[in-house]
């Protein structure tokens, strides 16, 4: 195909018609296109956008560029989570094995790192020997026995999101509302759910920077899932400070682990808990939100949402003697650095976007299409906005290949934070 006159129509400002949408995902898919032109391309829809039906068309186009997951009959609801991409964000690690328990079937599809942002299946990957590359068969198979698969975009499901994906997060086209709406949507409409719930993010570190920009985006996403059959909920949420005490990808799983044995942190457990509530309410399983909440709770000081973890990871092939070892561990990465400060008071900020920057360039994440990740890195043990504070108080722990990247590291942490003499009002996370 010609892409060039499409990319000039879209560059002009020109809709497209479904017909030319489908042209484009089917050569992207078929690998027709270059780079350089499927870039140029993506940069005019960033500036110029899609009306309604565009994003429409966009988002089946690219879910039925694979196969769409059929699941026999069975009582219990097929539901899943997704978010917009958060620093810290590990919401999905603890909540897919949860809503397992809960008597839902989670057939989740996730996607990488995104921009500073990380994603579930770099987190899942650094789990020794674990795959997220899961035939659609398996996928379902593995849903029907245990109740939850965590697999990612592959050759034969959703393969141009795949392909899409990792060209968008290296060309700065992320923050667009059609791209975001079709990328999440087409894999969440390929996995065949009849309920979503939407974790929308909005601050310093997400790709909708305000809370009327998230709003949009949530009700982009709301109605067509709702037109294509999906019953869906979306939360907005901040994102002006990292989620939970840690980011990076092993750190992360680690504290998804937490969660799930009842530890907290608070944030993160609230987000937990909040999803898997309106996924009960959305699919007739509670009548309202604080009977869901209460449910969800039960379960979860309980130990089954634990060993469904275990499961989970096993059946994608983790070597479980492995990651309990890892596990035990203080640390994997070579060297591990304490950030203190001189200050005291109470602390107002980390700021996300900091944190996410100075993760990513510890390893954590991509500048580039075919960059490797490094699981080890990150930070953990951060404090937190509204917390007290006294001399020399640990801010956090940069952990890092090299004692000079944890060095350079440390000073863009502390620079993360700011404090006050007198306790701040912290805005609520939801
Ligand atoms: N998550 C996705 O799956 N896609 C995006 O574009 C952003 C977040």
């Amino acid at each position: 195909m010609d892409l060039l006159p499409l990319i000039e129509a879209k560059r002009d400002g020109q809709p497209l018609s479904a017909d030319q949408l489908r042209a484009i995902v089917a050569a992207v898919t078929a690998g027709k296109i270059p780079d350089y032109q499927l870039a140029a391309f993506l940069m005019a829809v960033f500036f110029r956008g899609m009306n309604t039906a565009e994003t429409r068309a966009l988002t089946l186009a690219m879910r039925d560029s694979g196969e769409v997951l059929r699941f026999p009959n069975d009582p219990r609801p097929l539901v899943d989570k997704h978010s917009t991409g958060g620093v810290g964000d590990k919401v999905s690690l603890a909540l897919a094995p949860l809503l397992a328990c809960l008597g839902f079937r989670v057939p989740m599809i996730s996607g990488r790192g995104l921009g500073i942002t990380g994603g579930t299946l770099d987190k899942l990957e650094s789990i020794p020997g674990l795959t997220t590359q899961l035939a659609p068969d398996r996928l379902v198979a593995q849903v029907q026995s245990i109740g939850v698969a965590m697999g990612g975009q592959t050759a034969t499901m959703v393969p141009a999101d795949k392909l899409l994906y990792a060209l968008r997060d290296a060309t700065a086209t992320v923050p667009s509302l059609p791209l975001i709406t079709a990328s999440i949507l087409s894999k969440k409409l390929a996995e065949g759910i009849g309920a979503l719930v939407m974790d929308v993010k909005f601050g310093a570190a997400a790709f909708m920077q305000t809370r009327e920009q998230a709003r949009e985006l949530a009700q982009a996403i709301v109605a067509l899932a709702g037109e294509c059959g999906v019953k869906t909920r979306a939360l907005l949420t901040s994102m002006d400070s990292p989620l939970g005490r840690s980011a990076g990808n092993w750190l992360e799983v680690k504290e998804a682990v937490r969660c799930l044995e009842g530890y907290g942190p608070d944030d993160l457990q609230q987000l937990v808990v909040d999803c898997a509530a309106h996924l009960l309410v959305l699919t007739g399983k509670c009548p309202e939100m604080a009977a869901a909440r209460a449910a969800v709770l039960q379960c979860l000081a309980g130990s089954a949402p634990r060993t469904k973890f275990d499961e989970l990871i096993a059946a994608q092939g983790a070597d479980m003697e492995s990651f309990r070892r890892q596990l035990a561990l203080d640390h994997t990465a070579p060297v591990v650095l304490e950030v203190t400060t001189p200050e005291e008071g109470f602390i107002t900020r980390c700021d996300a976007r900091i944190v996410g920057e100075l993760v990513r360039d510890l390893g954590g994440g991509r500048m580039t299409k075919d960059a490797r990740i490094h699981a080890d890195v990150g930070v953990d043990m951060l404090a937190k906005p509204g917390e007290p504070f006294g001399r020399q108080s640990l801010l956090g722990r940069v952990h890092a290949r090299t004692r000079a990247e944890a060095e350079a590291a440390a000073v863009r942490l502390r620079g993360a934070f700011a404090f006050a003499d007198e306790r701040v009002d912290i805005t609520e996370i939801v």
